[in-house]
């Protein structure tokens, strides 16, 4: 049933729009509420032998290509948050260009989709060899990475057929910030926090249900950039990795360039790029970093920039500069889900420009679904 484009052009389209029945298999039997004396909490079974020695782990090391690298960089914040241990990323070729240090006392976390990627695997390789817990984070039961691991957890996305990954995204962001819920379980300090994430979670497909409406802004706003041969997406915070991730989208499937920049880096080079004609999207949703956000938009104003910003529902005037700027509002959740529901616009713009620009949607040109040699 699920390798059928049903009702749609593309697999991409499809599973964009299914990102609301994806989420909730992959939450499926995995959030607890209320009942128990514990209250609010996740049971991940691929995980509950080891959480001990997780929690013990002097540093939770993320590793990853494309796609599932930007996931674990939007959870590193969560991640970080609710364990209190340090968080560090590498992109799998990298750490193996680098023979970067990987200890004992590390948990190393593999993301990858298809759970075949040769450079994630071999690093999976490499870190066994030093010694490290390594956990597996893959939508594929049997692969290579679910099959080398020590533990791990099943996205359980569904298949995904379009190269341009999108349901898995979200998907291994939602497993991340469970995985996060699970190893500070045992805190009492952040129970708050971690019953309201549980609560923000069995609302999220919901609210990405609500921002799938923006569909056909979006393909107004794609008809818009159509002959652009640019965009900067600026963002920061739990969307860092949104600006990654949308830039991404563009580059692969709609063949535009397209960069994610972090907004705290903007006076370091960025900025001199800033005219009348090369759109930038701003990344503006309620956070700690939203007055930041504002600044950022007053600046790249001031220099006449051209802006698209996305905000929080009922915030347009407030990031608008004064109605100048287009601006895309989307629901609210908990600030570390937002990355889930902001890449949405993203991946619609991106849907939207490459079939107004008459490319492959499911197929881009010299990409595969799985890149299985180095
Ligand atoms: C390819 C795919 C991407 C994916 C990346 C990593 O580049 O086109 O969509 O993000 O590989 O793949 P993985 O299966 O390890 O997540």
């Amino acid at each position: 049933e699920q390798i059928n484009k049903g009702k749609y052009e593309h697999y991409m389209q499809k599973e964009i729009h299914e990102q609301p029945e994806s989420l909730r298999t992959t939450m499926r039997g995995r959030l607890i509420r209320g009942g128990s004396s514990k209250g609010k909490t996740v049971l991940l079974g691929g995980l509950k032998d080891h959480l001990k020695t997780i929690r013990r782990s002097r540093r939770i090391v993320f590793i990853g290509c494309g796609t599932s690298y930007n996931a674990a960089l939007a959870s590193r914040p969560i991640v970080e948050e609710l364990s209190g241990i340090p968080v560090t990323l590498e992109i799998a070729s990298d750490l193996i260009d680098r023979q970067g240090p990987i200890y004992r006392e590390d948990t190393a976390v593999f993301v990858s989709q298809s759970g075949e990627t040769a450079d994630t695997l071999l690093a999976l390789e490499y870190a066994l060899e030093n010694g490290a817990l390594c956990v597996g984070i893959t939508n594929t039961v049997g692969s290579a990475i679910a099959r080398n691991t020590h533990c791990g957890v099943h996205i359980n996305a569904g298949c995904e057929i379009g190269v341009a990954s999108t349901k898995a995204y979200t998907s291994q962001i939602v497993v991340m910030a469970m995985v996060a819920l699970a190893i500070g379980a045992d805190t009492i300090s952040n129970q708050a926090r971690r019953e309201a994430i549980v609560d923000g979670l069995i609302d999220l497909p919901n609210k990405l249900k609500d921002v799938l409406k923006l569909d056909e802004e979006m393909k107004d706003l794609a008809k818009l950039l159509v002959s652009e041969q640019s965009l900067l997406v600026f963002g920061r915070g739990y969307n860092y990795a949104t600006t990654l991730e949308g830039a991404l989208k563009v580059k692969e499937v709609a063949l535009m360039h397209s960069e994610g920049i972090l907004a705290g880096e903007m006076k370091h080079g960025p900025l001199a790029l800033v005219d009348e004609n090369l759109p930038i999207f701003v990344i503006a949703t309620r956070d700690a970093c939203f007055s930041k956000q504002q600044s950022v938009i007053q600046q790249l104003h001031a220099r006449k920039g051209r802006l698209l910003v996305m905000c929080t529902e009922g915030d347009a005037e407030s990031v608008s500069v004064g109605g100048t700027c287009r601006v895309v509002e989307v629901p609210r959740v908990e600030d570390c889900l937002q990355p889930v529901i902001n890449i949405v616009p993203l991946q619609l713009l991106a849907y939207h420009l490459t079939v107004l620009r008459g490319y492959n949607v499911d197929q881009p040109r010299n990409l595969a679904k799985s890149v299985t040699t180095q």
